[in-house]
């Protein structure tokens, strides 16, 4: 089921699937063959009409003779198609230009207020050199995987680097962050064990749970009492992985750490902590959640990513020497995958030294954040409980996300909607996300145009 799929059905019916849908994941609850009904019958049904659908639910049509059953959905798949055919479509937009803080979108400057480019270096002359240097040294593929014929000497020197930014022994690399979600955690969690997860953790941590031998547990977003009951109602001698986000990637609040830290200490649990928007933010240089609270010794498994602060592609694993070993044989998605390119592991090597060589990046980002944060709220936006540089804006209805989203690009801003299941139904949101390349100029034009658009659509 996609993202729209969930995201119509719940506009539908949220009362019956409230609670139900895991978080930015598949629903076990769910399947293709439920119905799904087509964004005509929603009108209809919001418009008060008990006729049935006009048109049958996605997936449950009369089957084409001879075409194969597993295409099925693929055929009678129409949801995109009918929030394209009222113009609110609001993915795969293209861009033709840099991630900057501003992009061509069909030819029109918009404003980017929905990049992941924290310290705003993916078009720093720097890094670009560092990639072509990389690509004219090693060529632009490893063709094998880390385990074979993959390894390159920048990969060992990219290891090392960040093994002395989060302050662990050793460092594994990944292709991408969501491979390293998936190949540390199923490595791990072995049968009869446990795997502990917050409720908003990102997709990938998901996958990698649901990927690995062991139970799937999850606890309510930040709610330590409920982290306490289900390690309370766990056998205390078996394996337990307990996996959050350092930054959540939606809603921008940061872990409870220090009392995550004292339950995993009291339950004999191992901590791992997703800091994919926490490099480059929180912490001394950019280090992470962990050294933000002092408690990097408590965190057994530090991920990161560099799809992120550090402007290229790829992910790591930080942890204790034995650890990084087990996984460097144990991890199928390290083993069974080609490694990173080489002009990858180049840009994040130097994406990585120029923010320790220039600390004001991460002060301008924090500055910025503050500016859109105070105007914001001074325009009425509820932001829930951001603490970061990740701003959501709640708007808590499906549509007007879409429409809210449209009408900023129009505006020439780019942001980015939120939906179920990437957020709990109700809670739809417009994820805001500075950079520290952004200007005052740049964020005071953001909010001009936010508080018209907000005040058009009755948000505020
Ligand atoms: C919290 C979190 N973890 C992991 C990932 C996956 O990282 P990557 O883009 O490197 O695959 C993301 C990316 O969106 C993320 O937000």
């Amino acid at each position: 089921m996609s993202i729209l799929d969930v995201a119509l059905l719940l506009w539908s019916c949220p009362e019956d699937l409230a609670g139900g849908v895991p978080r930015n994941s598949r629903s076990p609850h769910m399947k293709h063959t439920e119905s799904t009904p087509t964004l005509e019958a929603h009108r209809k049904g919001k418009e008060g009409s008990t006729g049935s659908p006009a048109s049958p639910p996605e997936g449950t049509g009369p089957r084409r003779s001879g075409t194969p059953r597993l295409l099925d959905k693929v055929r009678s798949y129409r949801s995109a198609a009918q929030v394209r055919a009222l113009g609110l479509y609001p993915y795969f937009r293209t861009i033709s230009s840099a991630q900057d803080t501003e992009v061509i979108i069909n030819g029109r400057k918009v404003l980017m207020l929905g990049s992941n480019s924290y310290l705003g270096l993916t078009n720093h002359p720097k890094i670009k050199e560092a990639a072509q240097a990389a690509v004219a040294k090693y060529g632009t593929g490893c063709a094998g995987s880390r385990f074979l014929n993959g390894t390159l000497d920048i990969h060992l020197e990219l290891e090392q680097a960040l093994a002395r930014l989060v302050r662990k022994e050793a460092v594994l690399l990944y292709s991408t962050g969501f491979q390293v979600n998936l190949g540390v955690i199923s490595a791990l969690v072995g049968r009869g064990e446990y795997v502990i997860a917050d409720k908003s953790d990102h997709a990938s941590i998901v996958e990698g749970c649901l990927l690995s031998q062991g139970r799937f547990v999850r606890f309510a977003h930040q709610d330590m009492a409920a982290l306490q009951n289900r390690l309370q109602s766990i056998e205390p001698d078996v394996g337990k992985l307990l996996v959050v986000d350092g930054v959540f990637s939606m809603e921008g609040d940061i872990i409870h750490l220090p009392e995550l830290c004292r339950l995993a200490r009291e339950h004999h649990a191992v901590i791992m902590v997703d800091d994919a928007h926490a490099i480059g933010v929180l912490g001394h240089a950019g280090a992470g959640t962990a050294d933000s609270f002092g408690l990097t010794d408590d965190v057994h498994l530090i991920m990161g990513t560099f799809s992120k602060s550090l402007a290229s592609l790829g992910g790591f694993i930080a942890s204790d020497t034995a650890t990084i070993d087990y996984l460097k044989h144990n991890s199928k998605p390290l083993i069974f995958s080609a490694s990173m390119s080489p002009a990858n592991a180049a840009a994040a090597l130097a994406s990585l030294n120029l923010m320790q060589h220039e600390p004001e990046r991460i002060r301008r980002l924090w500055h910025n954040t503050e500016r859109m944060k105070r105007g914001l709220l001074s325009l009425g936006f509820n932001l829930g409980a951001s603490q970061t540089p990740i701003l959501p804006v709640y708007v808590g209805d499906l549509v007007k996300t879409f429409k809210f989203c449209r009408r900023l690009e129009e505006e020439g801003v780019f942001v980015n909607p939120v939906v179920s299941p990437g957020v709990p139904p109700g809670q739809e949101l417009l994820r805001l996300s500075l950079m520290a390349t952004h200007t005052d100029a740049q964020i005071d034009f953001a909010l001009d145009r936010l508080g018209t658009v907000g005040r058009e659509l009755g948000l505020l």
